[in-house]
């Protein structure tokens, strides 16, 4: 362990989510007064790193930031260094190696380590750092839920709760007008958000990308229910989630993303097909963004502050190339290869789909 004072950047990539800011705020503050370091956030993620956009953070910097939702560094998901998008002025997008760069900055600011707040697009890109030669310690970030190596990504259960909020919502004017609801939430090629969310709510139809659905069976759930004098029916519907031998819906795409596949539209889909096949009333809500704006709640707050703090202990310690991940209730630290070796999806036959299954909930599938 050296003596010298070190030098940390914090750094916020991808999508925002809540939490993000009291990941900072556990970082900066421990780093701070804990192990006498001086700390940097690098702006917009990686695009601060290539276009040299940095603030000094002190103690003032990040009080009063714990319960704020979004990111006082500002984040992007258009950034990755090892493929930077630059709009040229004939307005051509050229995308270039901008890596260099980054390790030129990480080198000028005299940085010793740099934490990197993110999901999988940015653990991707801190460990190629990492093999370049930045230290790098991760924080798993996402409100899909979807990083290997950890239990829970911090934001996943604020997210969580506000769709269960708005399903809550929907129950009422669902039963008032006698109709189906179909709820549309995030979650990218997973099903995290749909199956706690759903099953919290009491959904009556969850719909997830990893059990590709028949229309049939959600049809037959849907007007069972009605048989039964059940006059109406809420389907919750990841936006991943697609019928069997069907592909995924897809709202656009972007060059300049780490992902260019834009998700949504499934939900209307999904509620266009039922009224065309069963001739009942349907009403769309698609949650959208609100699952990633706002406050944190109490779990992500306790569970940001946990990784925040441990991030900058495992730095003090000389510990780099590893992500801080969550293993039943204790906070351990992983390689951050662990986190990259696939997307973390919901398997077919966990205890929540099973406990889900038990109290008649449809998967959109006749098993
Ligand atoms: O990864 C988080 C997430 O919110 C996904 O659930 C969603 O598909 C995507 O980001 C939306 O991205 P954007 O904010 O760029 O539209």
């Amino acid at each position: 362990m050296s003596l010298k004072t070190k030098k940390i950047g914090i750094l916020t990539g991808g999508g925002d989510c809540p939490g993000l800011n009291a990941v900072i705020r556990g970082v900066a503050k421990s780093a701070i007064n804990v192990w006498g370091m001086e700390v940097i956030g690098i702006e917009d993620g990686f695009e601060g790193f290539v276009e040299s956009k940095k603030i000094d953070l002190d103690e003032n910097s990040v009080s009063g930031i714990l319960s704020i939702g979004g990111t006082i560094l500002g984040s992007s998901n258009k950034a990755d260094p090892f493929r930077y998008p630059v709009t040229m002025p004939d307005g051509k997008l050229n995308i270039s190696d901008a890596s260099k760069q980054v390790l030129f900055n990480y080198e000028k600011w005299e940085l010793d380590a740099v934490v990197a707040i993110g999901g999988d697009g940015t653990m991707n890109i801190a460990k190629k750092l990492g093999d370049m030669g930045m230290n790098i310690v991760g924080v798993p970030k996402t409100i899909d839920n979807d990083l290997q190596g950890t239990d829970v990504t911090f934001g996943f259960m604020t997210a969580v709760d506000i769709a269960t909020e708005a399903i809550d919502r929907l129950h009422t004017t669902a039963s008032s007008h006698h109709r189906v609801m179909v709820i549309e939430v995030m979650g990218r090629y997973a099903g995290w958000i749909a199956l706690h969310a759903g099953v919290a709510g009491g959904g009556d139809i969850i719909l997830i990308p990893e059990i590709p659905f028949q229309w049939e069976a959600v049809y037959d759930k849907v007007r069972s229910r009605s048989r039964k004098g059940k006059r109406f029916s809420i389907v919750v519907v990841a936006e991943g989630a697609h019928a069997e031998k069907e592909e995924l819906v897809v709202k656009g795409k972007d060059a300049t993303r780490t992902d260019p596949k834009r998700l949504g539209g499934v939900g209307n889909y999904v509620a266009q097909k039922i009224t065309e096949n069963t001739g009942l009333e349907t009403r769309v809500t698609v949650l959208g963004h609100l699952q990633r704006g706002g406050s944190p709640s109490a779990f992500d707050r306790i569970l940001s502050t946990r990784f925040g703090t441990e991030a900058s202990r495992l730095i003090n310690m000389d510990i780099f190339g590893k992500m801080v991940a969550l293993k039943g209730q204790d906070i351990v630290d992983v390689p951050v290869e662990e986190a990259i070796k696939g997307l973390k999806l919901v398997p077919r036959d966990c205890n929540l789909v099973l406990s889900a299954k038990s109290v008649g909930t449809c998967f959109g599938v006749n098993d």
